[in-house]
């Protein structure tokens, strides 16, 4: 797959909820008829721009989709209702991104980056986390010819940005193989202090770029998926204990240096969501929001339907509102409706310094 040779999935969490937040940034919660959506980083978002470059692992075939209104499989990773094309910015790279629609956003992230270049160096073509930013001059150029300078300035200031990376490299780099060459160089702190400093100036540039509001989702579940406990098989069902140490540590210093940032503007323009700490209610109370597993996935096989990937022959439990996971790496649709309901509406245990929708009114 794409984004991992070794863990595709953990990275995804973030790719569904991308598509819910569309829906909801020119839903009912837009304060203006529509705000423009941008997407950066490592999500492997529907229709995504590494379609353009490389063929990634497609979801096309049942029982994918099998809770869409039209129960087939729609190359989403997902078992339910997803966003219409309509709403979710379309890739950057699409060529159906043109005219007036490029007013509504664009998605530029690249599933397999990371916030290293050097992370991700097993995929071609990828883009990276600076060529994204290069894109998003560029759409602003264009953008410009369309509708001039001054309300290209006043799109992109009002706009919301949600930018996902950093799993990726611990995934993809530093725990990619034993001995990786990162983990000979840095211990586990110290990369994590490098990441932080690298994603501090990719923000800070971001925040030159003219945004306004930028939605951070921390690395999260990074060793918790099916697909983890299967691999682990100590049948303890324990998740994944260096994806976990790692996870704990990064979180924590990339909100310290978000409310740092924002205290140098002097205004919240990055907002912080705590997937680790939603993810770990999931596990803790899987019934309080429920569900009656956080650890078995609703399709697939073997271990906690861990292994391998969801097809027709695959276990397929019957009711999907009852799983937090999909498949051996996607969370439900159920699960993602909770999680971007945390974001928006979460409280300070969610959301630092604030939620989405208060972020949205300021
Ligand atoms: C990544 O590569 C680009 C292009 O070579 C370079 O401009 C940028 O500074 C690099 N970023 C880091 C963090 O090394
Ligand atoms: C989150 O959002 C809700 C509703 O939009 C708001 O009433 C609440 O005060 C917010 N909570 C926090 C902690 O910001």
């Amino acid at each position: 797959m794409a984004v991992s040779t070794r863990r595709p999935g953990s990275m995804m969490v973030i790719a569904n909820v991308s598509m819910f937040l569309a829906l909801v940034v020119s839903g009912p919660i837009a304060v203006e008829a529509a705000r423009a959506f941008f997407v950066f980083g490592d999500s492997l978002v529907d229709s995504g721009n590494n379609n353009y470059l490389v063929t990634t692992a497609r979801a096309d075939s049942p029982p994918y989709g099998i809770d869409f209104p039209s129960r087939r499989p729609t190359g989403r990773f997902s078992n339910g209702e997803a966003i219409g094309n309509e709403e979710s910015p379309l890739p950057y790279l699409s060529p159906e991104l043109r005219g007036r629609r490029l007013l509504n956003g664009a998605n530029f992230a690249s599933a397999g980056i990371g916030i290293l270049n050097d992370t991700g160096f097993q995929f071609v073509n990828i883009i990276r986390m600076y060529q994204q930013l290069a894109y998003f001059q560029q759409y602003q150029q264009r953008v410009s010819r369309l509708i001039g300078i001054p309300r290209t300035q006043r799109l992109v200031r009002q706009s919301l940005v949600l930018i996902t990376v950093g799993g990726n490299d611990f995934v993809n780099n530093y725990f990619l193989v034993p001995y990786s060459a990162r983990s000979r160089q840095y211990s586990l702190p110290h990369y994590v202090r490098l990441l932080i400093s690298e994603y501090k100036k990719i923000l800070m540039r971001l925040h030159s770029l003219g945004v306004g509001r930028v939605l951070v989702t921390g690395a999260g579940p990074l060793g918790c998926a099916p697909a983890e406990l299967a691999r682990s098989s100590s049948s303890s069902g324990r998740c994944s204990a260096e994806l976990q140490r790692a996870a704990a540590l990064y979180d924590p210093q990339l909100t310290q240096m978000i409310n740092a940032l924002n205290r140098k503007i002097g205004k919240t323009v990055f907002i912080a969501a705590n997937t680790n700490q939603m993810q770990i209610d999931f596990l803790t109370t899987p019934r309080r929001f429920g569900f009656i597993t956080s650890k078995v996935a609703c399709c697939g096989q073997g271990p906690y339907n861990g292994m391998g990937l969801c097809t027709v022959l695959s276990n397929l439990c019957r009711n999907r509102e009852l799983y937090v996971f999909w498949d051996a790496f996607h969370p439900s649709e159920k699960a993602n409706r909770i999680i971007v309901r945390h974001i928006l509406t979460g409280t300070t245990k969610y959301m630092n310094p604030m939620n989405l929708s208060s972020a949205l009114a300021l």
